[in-house]
């Protein structure tokens, strides 16, 4: 058997809304396996970026066990959480979430750097120019466009080598050429590092990508 990189054992979560409360996910059991790649989808409002947040810790439980690479992440305190998460997550955003204040290759570096990670600068600039972005790498993110700012952040996520990527309709604002490079790249990634992703979309195309596919419906999770 595989092991299993995120594991769910009846989880729920419920937010307060008005004078109740609204239950998001009901009581769900699932596993991701190490090196899969993992395709999310389900409707606006269904709990997709819960899920994802309730994997990398940025969520708590409201009742149930989350473990994130063998880590019961209740059983963390707020700093091993952080120092957890900075260790083996990282994150992309559809806004990207790049440092405006930072170039493009600050901005690469910058994660790595605080895990005491040292990049190898000839290595990556050899990412960048298959990436197009070498000429870029001393601009701001204001200065790029979506689809450069997207594969920043991506390069971002991957040199600091984690367990698993999670990545929150990372090509909801891009057109479909980027689109498909996104895809590829985090493939690329998956195949080539053995990355574990787990990516939300609302994209069905890009499910061809993706080794696994699950929806999240009714606060259930189904396998597609
Ligand atoms: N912090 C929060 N407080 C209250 N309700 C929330 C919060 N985050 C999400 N929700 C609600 O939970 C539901 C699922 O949200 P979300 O996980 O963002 O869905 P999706 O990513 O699938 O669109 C929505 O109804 C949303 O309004
Ligand atoms: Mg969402």
């Amino acid at each position: 058997m595989k092991e299993q990189i995120v594991k769910f054992t009846d989880v729920s979560k419920k937010y307060k809304s008005g004078e109740g409360e609204q239950t998001v996910l009901d009581n769900i059991s699932f596993a991701v396996d190490k090196g899969n790649f993992v395709g999310v989808t389900g409707d606006s409002g269904s709990g997709k970026t819960t899920l994802l947040h309730l994997m990398g810790g940025l969520e708590d439980v409201s009742s149930g066990n989350v473990e994130t690479c063998g880590k019961d992440l209740k059983r963390l305190s707020p700093i091993k959480l952080e120092e957890f998460r900075r260790k083996h997550i990282s994150y992309i955003f559809q806004d990207y979430n790049l440092i405006e204040e930072l170039t493009v290759w600050e901005n690469i570096i910058f994660p790595s750097q605080l895990k005491g990670i040292s990049l190898e600068e000839e290595k990556l600039i050899e990412i960048l120019k298959i990436l197009k972005l070498e000429d870029k790498r001393n601009k701001f993110p204001s200065q790029l466009s979506g689809g450069e700012q997207q594969r920043t952040a991506i390069v971002r996520s991957i040199v600091s080598k984690p367990d698993i990527i999670l990545a929150d309709e990372p090509t909801g604002n891009l057109d479909s050429r980027n689109t498909k490079v996104v895809a590829k790249l985090l493939q690329y990634v998956n195949k080539q590092y053995g990355t574990t992703i787990v990516m939300v979309t609302h994209n069905i195309a890009l499910l061809d990508y993706c080794t696994d596919r699950i929806k999240v419906e009714d606060g259930r999770i189904k396998n597609d």
